[in-house]
């Protein structure tokens, strides 16, 4: 059998790969891969709608606004109704939570032993300018009995509890990267065969870089401990590389080394992403490829939510990168208070 430089065959396809994963597991009940399947689905569903983006009249906003007051895209709105439909026929989820969704989405499966967070679309203000954008998941394990009724405390869970988390990226290939809390995993959908080969083994993320990421617009309500870092990686002629769509964002980073901030200000003390959508799930990525994430001061896992679309700031990325961010946000942050 042929095998590549990390010992995998040759064209291992999502599928085997999952499968040969579960046999390493030997009390693994195959409902977590079943699910990763039923992800891999809707991310090809996701993927053929937004391909076609520039040529049907699926772009362009759709005339509603989510939760947050944001208008929301038909993407948006579609790429959430294919991932709810995956885990309603998968079976395996018994609630879903979505950036999209006020509250949370009840699938009447008292059965099902899992639950999701998903941003469904993230980058959404990248669908009409064709530019990457994804999909970001949390899997937990629900805290009440299968059989019951879904609870809040289901769905509230920290960081620290994702059995599995990942995200899709729709960029010049799609691609989908998980974990399951042994090491990080990439595969590039093939169009043309329907299916996502494993191109990416083992991930990590180098201890140090050398990219910065923040919308820099926000410069004038950045704390002094945020601008400090900034004016050192201007110092050090760090790359600055932002795009505005967090996985495509964070990805580059992964592979290159390199840290986002999407800092807390004055006005804002809690940013702009989600814990639950966006946040947690990066966060357990970075973590098992030997990144880090946190608000500026915990980990991003430990933090307990105490509302659905509660939100964080976030420093994630190359360890040194982060540690050093963080380090200036603190000592800044006491000589003014
Ligand atoms: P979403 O499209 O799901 O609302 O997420 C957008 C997020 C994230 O993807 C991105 O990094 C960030 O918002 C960009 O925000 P700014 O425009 O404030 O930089
Ligand atoms: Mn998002
Ligand atoms: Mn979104």
């Amino acid at each position: 059998m042929t095998k590549n430089n990390l010992g995998h065959p040759v064209g291992t396809t999502l599928d085997r790969f999952i499968k040969r994963k579960q046999d390493e597991f030997p009390f693994a009940t195959g409902e977590l891969s079943q699910l990763l399947r039923d992800i891999a689905l809707a991310a090809k569903l996701v993927h053929r709608e937004i391909s076609r983006a520039g040529l049907l009249d699926v772009s362009g906003a759709f005339g509603s606004q989510n939760v947050q007051g944001e208008e929301q895209q038909k993407l948006d709105v579609i790429a959430n109704i294919r991932f709810i439909r995956a885990f309603r026929n998968g079976g395996e989820v018994c609630a879903i939570v979505s950036e999209e969704d006020e509250k949370i989405i009840d699938l009447e499966n008292s059965q099902g032993r899992y639950v999701i967070a998903m941003d469904p679309l993230d980058g959404s203000s990248n669908i009409d300018v064709n530019v990457s954008i994804g999909t970001i998941f949390s899997i937990y394990r629900r805290k009440s009995p299968v059989g019951g009724p879904v609870l809040e405390e289901d769905v509230l869970q920290k960081g620290t509890e994702q059995i599995g988390a990942g995200y899709i990226l729709y960029g010049s290939s799609t691609m989908l990267v998980y974990s399951t809390g042994h090491g990080v995993h990439g595969f590039t959908y093939e169009p043309s065969l329907g299916e996502f080969f494993l191109s990416h083994a083992e991930m990590t993320i180098p201890e140090d870089g050398k990219i910065y990421s923040i919308n820099e617009g926000g410069w004038h309500d950045f704390y002094p401990g945020t601008r400090e870092y900034i004016e050192t990686c201007k110092e050090r002629r760090y790359s600055a590389r932002y795009i505005g769509s967090l996985v495509a964002d964070f990805h580059r980073n992964l592979l290159k080394g390199g840290i986002y901030i999407y800092p807390g200000t004055e006005n804002r003390p809690n940013g702009k992403l989600r814990l639950l959508y966006e946040c947690n799930a990066l966060a357990f990525i970075v973590e098992q490829a030997g990144g880090m994430a946190t608000n500026g001061e915990y980990r991003i896992v430990e933090i307990d939510p105490t509302e659905l679309h509660q939100r964080a700031p976030l420093y994630i990325g190359s360890k040194r990168m982060v540690e050093e961010a963080m380090s200036m946000h603190k000592v800044l942050e006491a000589v003014n208070e």
